[in-house]
């Protein structure tokens, strides 16, 4: 099995998180997310776990909620005692509604409007990730007007090539993320930043990419990022105390993927860390890092119930389930893969294609994989590592309503979402 989380029983039910998938969908229907509460918390303790050994005190993992957004999540990482970092209003709404204290919130986005600069500040939002200077003149003169010194973090882009899918590569110099170190914009960026009266400048961040296995990328990105807080004091005299390196640790999809050791990676990265500050005599800085997916994909799973199975002679074979890209929006957008596996049976096993519901032949949800000959309509139908941006990237293309999320905890399973009713749908037309 892909993951420690999902078993076969006697009778060969599959089972996540020690629960029958089937008995589950009976009791709250398909499409189905599932969430294994343990595991978020057990990736949440491997990160505070590494951080509280590898980097100074005050250092701490942030997690990125863009992943996986509901109140459930805010709950569970003020729990674990991680901050979060969130990108909109409406992360930052539903942090709040789950009672996640503002202070620990980071606020990202390449795009804040007015109104969010304003809604953000007046609620307590411990630092923005300033992204450019439009944006930092705008939250300079919005915390003047309240009356607030607001903490910022400055967004740069390194120049770094993270090998990944060109959707989520976010470092290079051509980006339209952040302010890039190599065009002198980084340090431009920088000195506006300490001239405003408002901000209280703490540091950079980085991200430069998602689903990264690379085993450098976190130390080529330090080799840019820390001569360039050097170079910062060298030309201003502030030595910047936060340097957070954002997300992207990748995850297995797959049995052929390479796992990534976590832990074992932090420490390296904090031995690289170390030894380039003392080379440059420069104070260690307290680490932030931003994982999202690495904390919530493998306690994830979607159950779908299959719809038609249709052989198309000489051609190929469907399984046709009733959910799809509205619910899993990634095969159609990244060729992302994913490992399939039927909820109760085995055997002579078919190649065949696991597409969605919706009125487009692009609404797959994997091609290309094997499910037992004789699956037929009325069985279930299991994606494995969907908890990250698949409910968060969930659409209702087709009218569909998104599916609910529950959390399977030792502590009696909850719903931590409700599946989107029609009048739900309807809510908003007039
Ligand atoms: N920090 C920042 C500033 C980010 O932009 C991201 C992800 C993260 C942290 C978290 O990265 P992670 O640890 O999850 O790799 N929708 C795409 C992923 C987009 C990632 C965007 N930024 C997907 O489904 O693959």
């Amino acid at each position: 099995m892909l993951s420690d989380n999902i078993s076969r029983d006697e009778n060969y039910l599959l089972h996540f998180a020690g629960q029958s998938v089937t008995a589950l969908a009976e009791e709250y229907g398909t499409p189905l997310y599932l969430m294994d509460e343990q595991r978020i918390r057990g990736n949440m303790r491997m990160y505070t776990k590494a951080f509280a050994e590898n980097f100074l005190p005050g250092s701490r993992p942030l997690f990125a909620s863009k992943a996986a957004s509901f109140k459930a999540i805010y709950r569970i990482a003020k729990d674990e005692g991680m901050g979060v970092d969130c990108v909109s209003c409406g992360e930052i709404a539903t942090a709040l509604a789950a009672d996640f204290p503002a202070g620990d919130i980071y606020f990202h986005g390449n795009c804040k409007t007015d109104a969010d600069i304003r809604y953000a500040v007046e609620r307590g939002v411990g630092c923005f990730v300033v992204d450019n200077a439009d944006e930092l003149l705008a939250l300079e003169r919005i915390a003047a007007g309240l009356g607030v010194k607001q903490r910022v973090l400055l967004r740069l882009s390194p120049g770094i090539d993270p090998h990944t899918y060109a959707e989520v590569s976010t470092g290079m110099v051509d980006s339209k993320f952040g302010a890039a170190v190599e065009t002198g914009q980084a340090m431009e960026l920088l000195k506006l930043s300490l001239a405003q009266p408002h901000l209280l400048t703490e540091g950079v961040h980085c991200h430069v990419g998602s689903q990264v296995f690379d085993e450098d990328v976190y130390e080529r990105t330090i080799d840019i990022m820390l001569p360039f807080m050097a170079q910062v004091r060298k030309e201003t005299g502030v030595t910047l105390p936060v340097l957070n390196m954002g997300g992207g640790y990748g995850v297995r999809y797959r049995e052929s993927d390479k796992s990534v050791d976590i832990p074992g990676r932090i420490a390296a990265v904090a031995e690289h860390f170390r030894a380039l500050c003392a080379e440059l005599d420069f104070p260690e800085p307290k680490m932030l890092m931003e994982p999202g997916r690495s904390i919530v994909a493998d306690a994830g799973m979607t159950v779908y119930t299959v719809g038609a199975v249709k052989h198309i002679p000489g051609y190929k074979s469907y399984v046709i389930v009733d959910g799809g890209m509205g619910d899993n929006p990634r095969y159609a957008l990244y060729k992302a893969p994913y490992t399939v596996y039927h909820a109760g049976k085995g055997g002579v096993m078919m190649l065949c294609d696991l597409a969605g519901r919706c009125c487009e032949s692009g609404d797959m949800l994997q091609p290309k994989i094997t499910l037992p000959a004789d699956t037929c309509r009325g069985d279930l139908v299991c994606v494995a590592t969907t908890g990250a941006y698949n409910y968060s990237m969930a659409s209702n293309y087709n009218r569909l309503g998104r599916p609910p999320v529950v959390m399977l905890s030792d502590k009696g399973n909850y719903v931590a979402v409700k599946r989107e009713s029609i009048d739900e749908l309807l809510g908003l037309d007039n």
